[in-house]
């Protein structure tokens, strides 16, 4: 097991590069199956999401080399295969293969996806949508079966607007007979990266972005090419520290445009930001306001900044709300902030949080990802040193968490925790 260890109160000054993004290269490396030829995806950060990608890949008989952030994806050889629960279980974006395999082979088999546990995560909207395309799913011991003789177009009304279900969708769509129409379609910038990977390889999709989405059916798809865009997630999370430690801090390889409502957020708290291109500078900010923050589909505020900006609205001064809309459950770091010092009251899904609190260092839990991100900026603000555990999950979005931070100044570092046999 591992842990972060973190001494607080480190001014941060330097710079930041931001990696290519989590949500979108863990869709573009199994949509990437679909073409018949290689693929070259850019700008691949090294988080341990990917590597147990590569693993599926290379399950498919795929050979991939991964090097100077460049995937290189050769499918000449590949071949359908079933995708076994050990690896599918690790992360949820397992189960873009099944909308890749489907189109591919006609046929996919893989084992219920893992991910953060931060509510039920259903995949019905996915499996919803498959069989509107013609597809049957059997499921036996979370192992999903789907298959077709073959994918016909149809119109897909989404319930929710799903960011997992609307990139599936496109997936097992685009080699389906005919055209098919997604509505209500998610609306985030990964999807749209993914769609422009998929048109390379001769896809013919247009309206991503919207919440209507129309794929025209091919019948092959070739080499495709891509560069993975900046992770807007890591970004904001870069914000958040520098809003509170930052001196001259430079968040460098951002989209600005993919984090509007986090700048416009940020700026009502009274945080300094100065944007120039595809760089932030960020100052802290001494006197923050209190805010409300209510986290809603794209373009809104994203759910996965929800938790790290909490951590930052304990320092604001006065009274501010935080209200998360799109998980049941992504308030577990709430006793780990009161733990440490925070004032928070938590009523089903909205956070009261009542500042300005002094922060102590303590051993804490990361209990998902972004749980993990909001315990991280506490123990870079907090008194004296934080411990903390289950720090895999932070590690499976932050690509080199503790050499980004420590070369801007922060005192940051991974220990392995041996457990000791007695111990048990
Ligand atoms: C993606 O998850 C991201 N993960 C999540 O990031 C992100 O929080 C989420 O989109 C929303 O932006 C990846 O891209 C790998 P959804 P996804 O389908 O696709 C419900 C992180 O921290 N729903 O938009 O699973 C679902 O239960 C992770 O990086 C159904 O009910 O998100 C949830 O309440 C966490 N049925 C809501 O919709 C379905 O079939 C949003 O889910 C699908 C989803």
């Amino acid at each position: 097991m591992k842990k972060l260890i973190i001494e607080g109160k480190h001014e941060l000054s330097g710079r930041i590069k931001i990696g290519g993004a989590k949500n979108s290269v863990v869709a573009l490396i199994p949509a990437a199956v679909l073409s018949d030829g290689i693929c070259t995806i850019y700008n691949v950060p090294d988080i341990s999401d990917v590597h147990r990608l590569i693993e599926m890949l290379e399950l498919l008989n795929v050979k991939v080399t991964f090097k100077d952030e460049t995937l290189i994806i050769d499918n000449t050889n590949a071949k359908n295969n079933e995708i076994p629960s050990n690896l599918a279980e690790k992360l949820r974006a397992s189960y873009y293969f099944m909308g890749s395999l489907l189109a591919k082979y006609n046929h996919a088999e893989i084992s219920y996806p893992g991910g953060c546990s931060i509510g039920a995560r259903p995949i019905d909207l996915h499996i919803g949508g498959f069989e509107k395309l013609g597809a049957k799913t059997s499921i036996k011991d979370n192992n999903y079966t789907i298959k077709t003789n073959n994918l016909k177009g149809a119109d897909i009304f989404l319930d929710f607007a799903s960011v997992g279900a609307t990139i599936n969708l496109i997936l097992a769509a685009t080699k389906a007979k005919g055209t098919t129409r997604i509505y209500n379609a998610a609306k985030e910038p990964e999807i749209v990266n993914v769609a422009s990977f998929l048109t390379t390889m001769g896809a013919k999709i247009y309206g991503v972005g919207t919440s209507e989405i129309t794929i025209e059916g091919v019948e092959k798809l070739g080499d495709g090419i891509v560069e993975v865009i900046p992770d807007r997630i890591e970004a904001g999370t870069y914000l958040i520290i520098g809003s509170l430690l930052g001196k001259d801090l430079v968040i460098e390889g951002i989209i600005k445009e993919h984090l509007g409502s986090v700048i416009t957020k940020l700026n009502e708290i009274g945080c300094k930001l100065k944007i120039n291109g595809s760089t932030i500078t960020v100052n802290k900010c001494d006197n923050l306001k209190p805010v409300k923050v209510k986290t809603l589909v794209y373009p809104g505020f994203p759910t996965d900044l929800g938790q790290p900006i909490s951590t930052l609205l304990t320092q604001c001064e006065g009274v501010s709300l935080f209200e998360e809309t799109i998980y049941e459950n992504r308030m577990r770091h709430i006793p780990h902030l009161n733990a440490m010092g925070a004032n928070i009251k938590l009523d089903d899904k909205t956070a009261t949080i009542k500042g300005k609190t002094n922060l102590t260092g303590k051993k804490v839990e990361a209990t998902d990802l972004r749980a993990g991100a909001a315990m991280l900026v506490a123990g870079m603000i907090a008194e004296g040193t934080t411990v903390i555990s289950n720090i895999e999950h932070i590690l499976r979005g932050y690509e080199n968490i503790v050499d980004k931070l420590s070369k801007v100044g922060g005192k940051v570092k991974i220990v392995e925790e041996i457990i000791s046999i007695a111990n048990k």
